[in-house]
């Protein structure tokens, strides 16, 4: 088999809260290139928790975390954050000062890419807006847009740099069926057809079973 995309080995992450509370234990697993893989697991178990640790924005106790196969600290996660990975927040993070385009061009900003009109990242990102059906909404504010379109501005800025790896925590958390279908197959198509690694946290299992894989998070174990 290839060359994992992302892996974990071994790897541990606890919270103190009062209490200890274990989030992942001695945890092993590898992503492959072009795979989808759905995390499932009861509330409060630690799927954005798991995310936060791929990309780097939370460091691991113990064990070693590698995407492309570097390895993952906080101090790679910005680089990490403007090449090779995009991520899908569950809350969103959107900023509410910047247009719905402006939001969608902030990675490549970030990663001093050009940005204006009739660049390719510009098109990219009205493409993504289209694809997200909000091409309508890309110069117009964020404050006003209901909860379903924040996460679809949000997925179109985790698309933004064309990255290998996509984390999305409940992408279609906030849709009716109708846009929760489209931003499924969305997602669907970026692995099978664009050769990605998505990685898709969700509570829904009609879409968890469509996906390549589905693990479980559960008692610090990531099960298949
Ligand atoms: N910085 C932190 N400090 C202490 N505890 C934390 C911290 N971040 C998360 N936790 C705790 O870790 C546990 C896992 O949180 P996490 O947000 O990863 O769960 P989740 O599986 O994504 O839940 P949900 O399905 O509700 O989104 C929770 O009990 C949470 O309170
Ligand atoms: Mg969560």
């Amino acid at each position: 088999m290839s060359e994992p995309i992302v892996s974990l080995k071994n790897v541990s992450k606890s919270f103190y809260d009062q209490v200890k509370i274990n989030i992942i234990d001695k945890a092993t697993h590898d992503f492959h290139k072009g795979e989808s893989v759905a995390i499932v697991g009861p509330s409060g178990t630690g799927k954005s928790t798991l995310l936060n640790l791929l990309a780097g924005i939370e460091p691991v106790d113990s064990g070693l975390i590698t995407v492309l196969g570097e390895k993952v600290s906080k101090q790679r996660a910005p680089l990490l954050l403007q090449s090779h990975i995009g991520i899908l927040f569950q809350a969103f993070y959107l900023f509410e000062e910047a247009t719905v385009l402006e939001n969608v061009l902030m990675p490549a900003h970030i990663a001093r890419k050009k940005t204006g009109k009739g660049s390719p990242h510009y098109l990219r990102a009205i493409n993504l807006l289209t694809s997200v059906g909000l091409e309508e909404r890309a110069h117009g504010g964020i404050k006003h847009l209901s909860g379903g379109e924040k996460q679809r501005v949000a997925l179109a800025r985790a698309l933004c740099n064309n990255p290998s790896v996509l984390l999305a925590d409940e992408p279609t958390g906030n849709l009716d069926p109708v846009h929760g279908e489209i931003i499924q197959q969305l997602l669907l198509d970026i692995a099978k057809k664009d050769g990605k690694t998505v990685i898709i946290v969700t509570h829904n299992h009609d879409f968890a079973r469509q996906c390549d894989r589905v693990i479980h998070l559960n008692n610090g174990q990531l099960c298949t």
